[in-house]
């Protein structure tokens, strides 16, 4: 027999959909976005181009859809560090810019490097006299060029609409960025194991997911939600939007604790709610306390988690993610996030790489 490949799916690698084939090269991009960045010798974690900046007093992030995300988990690292940090829409940034301390530092974060609401708050920042940094995937985009620093996350091309590697990537070179800004300190080494173990772990997640046969007892529900507490916050608002770009079926994020004060509203029994719960800690715990209120509900729970806290006994189907370091178990998380998306796009017969109204790059504000 004969198997016959066009141009385009000679592109795709034999996947069906380039976001499928980005999903799958998540493991390779996290290691070229490492490459170089950790230093197993002195214990350190630093990418050469920013190495010789000063600690901020403060960062600001600007960014927006899916970059928006990244941010918001910007922000829990930079806090953790020390350092105040917040993170900005940057559609209102002009409206919404708070006051910038001396020695701070502005990061725009952009996968493309052109996405015009991003410039341009960029620009303003520029304008009122703030240092700039991009965290880009294209080299001498217009984010790279304009910025008083550049940080590539090294990702690889990507042609799916739907951010999928570059989001996993932007995480992790947060974490570079955080680490080479503020220096070794407690945590570092651990965080350096983690990091590198993160391809691999990725890798398992990638062959033992059961998205697929958990979307497909739920593909005709009247909507999706997607809950997370910390870091996991960001991942509920990332699944929820991948989902509605490619599924076109209503999916909202929430924070867990935010669930009680309007959208429990909301779930029945025809709402399935994805709830990712990593760790062990108190907001492990709380997590669990909101799960059981949606199971309440009668709303099917499926629980996205390492296993570590007993979440599993109120959910009617688990997407397990290896241990891992508490930084990475949010990419992990993630990307079965990325897995039920897409699974239920394809069942639906949706068209992926290309969703209705939506665009790679967004040049207009
Ligand atoms: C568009 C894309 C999103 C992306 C956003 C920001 O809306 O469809 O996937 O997250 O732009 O893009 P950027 O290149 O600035 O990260």
């Amino acid at each position: 027999t004969t198997v016959e490949w066009s141009a385009e799916q000679t592109g795709k690698s034999g996947y069906d959909h380039f976001m499928l084939k980005e999903i799958h090269e998540q493991p390779n991009a996290l290691r070229q976005g490492l490459s170089g960045r950790l230093d197993e010798l002195h214990g350190r974690i630093a990418a050469a181009e920013v190495a010789e900046l000063d600690p901020p007093s403060a960062v600001h992030f600007l960014a927006c859809g899916t970059s928006y995300h990244a941010a918001l988990y910007g922000v829990e690292l930079f806090r953790q560090a020390g350092i105040p940090a917040q993170a900005f829409l940057a559609s209102e940034y002009a409206t919404g810019r708070a006051p910038l301390p001396d020695g701070g530092l502005v990061v725009g974060v952009t996968q493309s490097g052109e996405t015009a609401d991003t410039l341009s708050a960029l620009r303003e920042a520029r304008g009122a006299g703030a240092e700039t940094l991009a965290l880009t995937n294209v080299v001498e985009s217009t984010a790279a060029r304009e910025c008083d620093h550049v940080l590539y996350i090294h990702s690889g091309p990507e042609i799916g609409v739907a951010a999928t590697k570059t989001f996993s990537s932007q995480l992790v070179a947060l974490n570079v960025l955080a680490e080479s800004l503020v220096g070794p300190r407690v945590g570092t080494r651990d965080l350096l194991d983690g990091l590198r173990a993160l391809p691999d772990h990725l890798q398992r997640v990638l062959d033992e997911s059961r998205a697929e046969a958990v979307v497909d007892e739920y593909v005709d529900s009247d909507a999706f939600f997607f809950v997370g507490r910390g870091s996991n916050f960001p991942v509920a608002l990332e699944g929820a939007l991948k989902f509605k770009e490619i599924t076109y079926e209503h999916a909202e994020g929430f924070a867990a604790g935010e669930l009680k004060h309007g959208p429990l509203a909301l779930v029945t029994g025809e709402t399935p709610v994805f709830a990712v719960v990593t760790g062990d800690d108190e907001r492990a715990r709380k997590t669990i306390g909101n799960v059981k209120e949606v199971e309440a509900r009668d709303a099917p729970v499926v629980a996205v988690t390492d296993g570590r806290s007993d979440v599993e006994r109120y959910a009617d189907h688990v997407l397990e993610i290896p241990e891992a370091h508490p930084r990475t178990a949010p990419v992990l998380a993630n990307v079965q996030l990325q897995l039920v998306a897409y699974h239920t796009a394809a069942r639906l017969g949706r068209e992926i790489d290309k969703p209705r109204n939506l665009a790679k790059s967004v040049t207009v504000e």
